[in-house]
């Protein structure tokens, strides 16, 4: 057995899109999973063929002593743990001014404190360790947003900005961090969305951009194995990207965000500089 193949993995998220398929790629390379998801009966198929490998831990990652004890049985059954997929999470659309408190609350519950509640109960094994690899769940809206996907991107812009100082803390410490950025991936994603709505106003911009994505064709999604496959890529490599885009439309997204970030620095110069003098 190689040092590949006998990785351990928790992924969260386990039983559905992304999860699942990286779920099934590591299991089928051979490595081991401990699969979190709050029903992980999705899963129960895969136990008699992958055996002791495959370890179904049914946890909410917004209950933070669950997530505590799901990585003691982690521990239990594996010894140790290689990479941690911090994968689950939901979408909330709507105008931002839409999303009631207790929407946008629940959104930051699971994207951000279920993130947070994973970190607290793994990083102490990885640090022990002095190993180990931490993927971020984020999206082509940690670093971009359009109407409609405020709340969405809240989340994940804060997943996106805890990383980047995750990362350089842990660095000295044996521990890689990728934020792991999908494009459109089809995945039942869109049909577990919670959906903020009521304001006319709102037609024009955010309820446009639903039917439009709505409408949009297959071909407009990447497929969950192949961004698996990316993901993949990045944890075999020993210099893995702190931001991972997987999918030439998220991608996309990506670079006409920064740009117009940069080009507000740069024509705003003055105004910044005129600050110091
Ligand atoms: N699909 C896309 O287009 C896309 C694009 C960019 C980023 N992403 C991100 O990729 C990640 C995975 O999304 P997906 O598309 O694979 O979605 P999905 O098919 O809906 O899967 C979501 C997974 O998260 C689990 N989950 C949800 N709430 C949970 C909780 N409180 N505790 C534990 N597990 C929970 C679900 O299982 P249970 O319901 O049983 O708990 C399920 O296994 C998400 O973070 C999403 O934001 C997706």
């Amino acid at each position: 057995m190689n040092e590949t193949s006998s990785r351990i993995w928790l992924i969260t998220g386990a039983t559905s899109g992304i999860g699942r398929e990286l779920t099934l790629q590591a299991l089928e390379s051979g490595e081991s999973v401990a699969a979190l998801a709050r029903d992980t009966a999705a899963l129960d198929e895969l136990t008699e063929a992958h055996g002791g490998r495959l370890l179904l831990v049914p946890t909410d990652v917004r209950d933070e002593q669950a997530v505590r004890e799901a990585v003691e049985r982690v521990l239990a059954r594996f010894g140790r743990i290689d990479v941690v997929a911090n994968n689950a999470g939901y979408g909330l659309f709507g105008a931002v001014e839409e999303a009631s408190d207790a929407q946008a609350r629940a959104v930051f519950d699971t994207n951000v404190f279920g993130v947070l509640n994973v970190l607290r109960a793994t990083l102490p094994v990885l640090r022990a360790q002095r190993s180990g690899h931490v993927l971020q769940g984020s999206s082509v809206y940690g670093q971009s947003a359009h109407p409609g996907v405020g709340l969405l991107a809240a989340t994940k812009y804060a997943v996106e900005g805890l990383s980047d100082a995750l990362a350089a803390e842990v660095a000295p410490l044996g521990i890689k961090v990728t934020l792991v950025q999908p494009g459109m991936t089809a995945t039942p994603f869109l049909s577990n969305l919670d959906v903020a709505a009521g304001l006319d106003d709102y037609d024009q911009t955010v309820r446009a951009v639903h039917k439009a994505i709505g409408e949009l064709p297959a071909s407009a999604f990447s497929a969950a194995a192949r961004i698996a496959e990316g993901i993949r890529t990045a944890v075999d490599s020993p210099n893995p990207p702190l931001r991972l885009a997987l999918g030439a439309d998220g991608a996309t997204g990506i670079r006409t965000a920064l740009e117009a970030r940069t080009a507000d620095l740069d024509d705003w110069i003055r105004v910044t500089d005129a600050v110091n003098r």
